[in-house]
């Protein structure tokens, strides 16, 4: 019989989940669920066949050089800027991540914080449970309504376009988006999206503008002091894809000047350290990095990741190979 692989995995996983992979391999979980540090993961590179990471891991080339064992690093989640994986692929490393399964999840949390900074939820249940609420008045919280208002998609991929059919068709938005390329002509007209091949275009027009491009140095600092200056005053940012793609200095600055009206974070360029400058800011809305926190789309995750290991395991193509 074939040794079981050695499977390393750095953080809990849904309990099914590391059930099923300790059915079929040789696990070591990580029961603390604490932070593994760079020292520890490069060691594993020599001691393990299989690295099952996440996005709090920071895999980067040194972790990558630690040893000659791992041949599959297969992420637990869609996004894989916290992965060298150059470095990776120059060693003959395979790459997997988890798309697809997370898409309905981080749609919603968009939503949650383009609805919650648009209607100031924070700031009043922070003022209901200080105490502070006096009563019903006509002008108190007066927040944005969202029918009508343009919502623009950096990025126009699953979650992009998943998060435009709620506000489209549940809030009644009109959506406009950036993207390398036009949607498909039966999702342009099913949303009656506009494409923007221009950034500034889309910026200058968007009442809210949520962005849903990958992380990395393609797209640092994309949203930095000059586009915030670019989009129309009293405008909202939403972000749940990678801290990295907003300046948040620059954000700050908007958000105390009223450029914006308010943001709503749910990602941060050094997690799980929030700017502080962020947290005395009542119009900006911060959530920790929840876009996938449900009990159904964490399980998927899991087991889209122990697919990737059996077909790993098996020799057989890898269904979400990146490198
Ligand atoms: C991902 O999968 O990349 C998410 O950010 C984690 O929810």
């Amino acid at each position: 019989m074939l040794a079981r692989l050695r499977l390393l995995v750095t953080r809990r996983w849904p309990d099914q989940v590391e059930r099923s992979l300790g059915e079929q391999f040789d696990v070591t979980l990580n029961d603390g669920d604490e932070p593994m540090s760079q020292a520890a993961l490069a060691a594993a590179m020599g001691e393990y066949d299989v690295l099952c990471p996440t996005v709090s891991d920071r895999i980067d080339a040194d972790v990558i050089a630690g040893g000659e064992r791992v041949k599959l690093i297969a992420n637990y989640g869609v996004g894989f800027d916290h992965i060298a994986v150059d470095a990776a692929r120059a060693k003959g490393i395979a790459v997997t991540n988890t798309p697809g399964v997370l898409t309905d999840a981080t749609a919603d949390i968009a939503m949650t914080l383009l609805l919650m900074a648009a209607r100031r939820a924070g700031e009043g249940e922070r003022e209901l449970r200080a105490g502070n609420w006096t009563g019903w008045r006509p002008t108190h919280l007066i927040g944005s309504a969202l029918k009508g208002k343009v919502l623009g998609c950096v990025g126009f991929g699953r979650i992009g376009i998943a998060t435009a059919r709620r506000a489209h068709h549940g809030f009644g938005m009109n959506i406009a988006y950036y993207a390398r390329r036009p949607a498909e002509a039966d999702i342009a007209g099913e949303l009656q999206a506009e494409f923007c091949p221009d950034l500034d275009d889309l910026l200058g027009k968007a009442d809210f503008l949520s962005l849903h491009v990958p992380g990395g140095a393609d797209t640092a600092n994309l949203i930095d002091a000059r586009a915030l200056a670019a989009m129309k005053p009293g405008s909202y940012l939403i972000n749940t894809a990678r801290g990295g793609v907003v300046d948040h200095d620059a954000l700050a600055q908007a958000l105390r000047s009223g450029q914006l009206a308010g943001a709503g974070l749910d990602v941060y360029p050094a997690e799980p350290q929030v700017p502080p400058y962020l947290l005395d800011l009542e119009n900006v809305v911060l959530l920790p990095h929840l876009g996938s926190a449900n009990a159904e789309t964490r399980i998927a995750m899991g087991m889209r990741a122990l697919a990737n290991v059996q077909a790993f395991a098996n020799g057989a193509d890898l269904p979400d190979r990146i490198a």
